[in-house]
């Protein structure tokens, strides 16, 4: 399966950014282990990461032929970009969004996705994980509950 892993704002701090909230590793290290990881083995991967909301569409659109699978971790821009949500509702890709923290017990206006409706699956709080939960997700292509 040809997926795309797409990474919102300020996830290229990883490493360094509120460690005690989003680990100590960066994020090359973490899209290296989900490549690398045994149910990544055998798909093809695109990774991509922008500080840009308007990047992250042209990217969407320009993969949409290639990729079969999203998983987006929009970052911020979960909480008010309808612009985003518009991009992926305008190309027929299962999507899955995902969280490295638990966005439902932070500050209320992480609780309030505009994503989330258009993706199959919303997988928040569990770490690094939450990318092979959504991987999983994505690989069954179930409509998972959330
Ligand atoms: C995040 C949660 C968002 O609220 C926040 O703006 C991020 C990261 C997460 O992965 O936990 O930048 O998407």
């Amino acid at each position: 399966m040809n997926i795309i892993v797409i990474n919102g704002p300020n996830l290229n701090l990883l490493g360094e950014r509120e460690p005690e909230i989003y680990g100590d590793e960066t994020l090359e290290e973490l899209m290296l282990w989900l490549e690398k990881s045994p149910l990544g083995s055998g798909h093809s991967f695109k990774f991509f990461q922008s500080n840009h909301e308007g990047e992250i569409i042209d990217f969407i659109h320009d993969e949409r032929h290639w990729c079969e699978g999203m998983i987006i971790n929009p970052a911020a821009l979960t909480h008010y970009s309808y612009a985003i949500r518009d991009a992926i509702s305008s190309v027929d890709i299962p999507t899955v969004e995902v969280h490295i923290s638990d966005i439902l017990i932070r500050e209320e206006f992480r609780q309030i996705s505009v994503i989330k409706s258009v993706c199959i699956a919303q997988i928040s709080g569990m770490g690094k994980n939450s990318y092979i939960e959504g991987l999983k997700i994505l690989l069954k292509n179930t409509k998972a509950e959330f």
